[in-house]
């Protein structure tokens, strides 16, 4: 018997919103907090977790679950086995070892890849269509795994990339200078980490580029001091990670925010890691780097064009080469 009378025969309006699904896979540290933050910030209409740890998955998706009263209506779901990713229009990867004091990215990589090949070519069967965005480290190398073993095209692999770095630089620099981080338009590209590019070049504050304003003011600035800041950005996983143990809520926000511009179709435009071939003279090799994209509905809808002096496209470059160094080391 039904709960609530119908108020008249006339069949129910057609549904005007598609309906959505995302899926995450891990339901450590990262997984849950991109989870909740997608939850929080109403972005789909089902959710699913995965992991092969049955009692903390369960665990989770119930606690969850419980904040049902203060939720946007989601259907949220959980399982150790993929069938329940079935269909989804984004999946999530999280699931993997992850780094312990002073150990760098890179050290994760061999772990991480056997576990990539038990995951990416099932994920990929039961959900075709789904925009893939990889979270686990080593990120870029990572990400280039996936679009192999997936065999999607690449505009439907992205990896989260430096869209966590920028958004600590954009929070150093906005600190320095006591402004809005929304009001400095600053980013960061190439390799997710110890080799990543900062583009001061290209840094506006309110829309008034920065290191050309203060070239005409005739004002004094210290290369140093961009170096340093750019430093600290570098630094700011070692030290979050020997102070708490793994970094959890700016990764969350950085990847609702790739979700958001993907399932709601924003446009925006992310420094992610996206195929790099043949930008900005990184030439015919098949490699996964962050460059400022345009996200939308379809994945990767293109690559800005944006500034770069000589040494921040040689910077780049080298970047490129660090990673092509390790994928060749693979043998992949
Ligand atoms: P965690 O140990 O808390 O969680 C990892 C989860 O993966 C665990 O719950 C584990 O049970 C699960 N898992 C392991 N093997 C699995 C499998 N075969 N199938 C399904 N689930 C499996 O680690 P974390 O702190 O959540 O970090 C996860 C990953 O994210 C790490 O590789 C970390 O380096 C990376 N990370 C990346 C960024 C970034 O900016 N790209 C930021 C933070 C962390
Ligand atoms: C980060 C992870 C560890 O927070 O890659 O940068």
């Amino acid at each position: 018997k039904a709960f609530f009378k119908p108020i008249s025969n006339a069949s129910p309006p057609s549904l005007t919103k598609r309906h959505n699904k995302i899926s995450v896979i891990g339901a450590g540290n990262v997984g849950m907090a991109i989870a909740q933050t997608i939850l929080t910030q109403d972005l789909t209409d089902e959710l699913v977790i995965v992991d092969n740890k049955p009692d903390k998955l369960r665990g989770e998706m119930l606690d969850l679950q419980h904040a049902a009263a203060f939720l946007p209506r989601v259907k949220i779901n959980s399982s150790v086995e993929y069938s329940v990713t079935a269909g989804s229009d984004l999946c999530i990867v999280t699931a993997g070892a992850r780094q312990i004091a002073d150990e760098s990215r890179l050290n994760l990589l061999q772990r991480n890849l056997a576990l990539f090949k038990g995951i990416i070519p099932v994920l990929a069967r039961y959900s075709p269509e789904t925009v893939l965005i990889i979270v686990s480290n080593p990120v870029d190398v990572l990400t280039y795994i996936a679009w192999k073993l997936s065999g999607f095209p690449s505009n439907r692999i992205i990896g989260s990339g430096t869209n966590l770095d920028s958004s600590r630089f954009r929070f150093l620099i906005a600190d320095h200078l006591q402004v809005n981080a929304q009001d400095v338009q600053a980013c960061i590209v190439g390799e997710h980490g110890d080799s990543s590019v900062a583009l001061w070049s290209s840094i506006s504050i309110g829309g008034v580029p920065v290191l050309s304003f203060l070239e005409k003011q005739q004002i004094a600035y210290e290369k140093e001091t961009l170096e340093n800041i750019h430093k600290q950005v570098i630094d700011s996983a070692y030290e979050v990670i020997s102070l708490k143990g793994y970094t959890s809520w700016a990764i969350g926000y950085s990847v609702a925010s790739l979700a958001r511009s993907i399932i709601r179709d924003q446009r925006k435009i992310h420094p992610v890691s996206v195929l790099a071939k043949g930008f900005y003279g990184i030439g015919d090799v098949e490699v996964f780097l962050s460059l400022p994209a345009q996200l939308g509905r379809g994945g990767v809808l293109g690559v800005t064009n944006v500034h770069m002096n000589q040494e921040e496209e040689q910077r780049l470059r080298d970047s490129a080469k660090t990673i092509l160094e390790v994928q060749t080391q693979l043998g992949i």
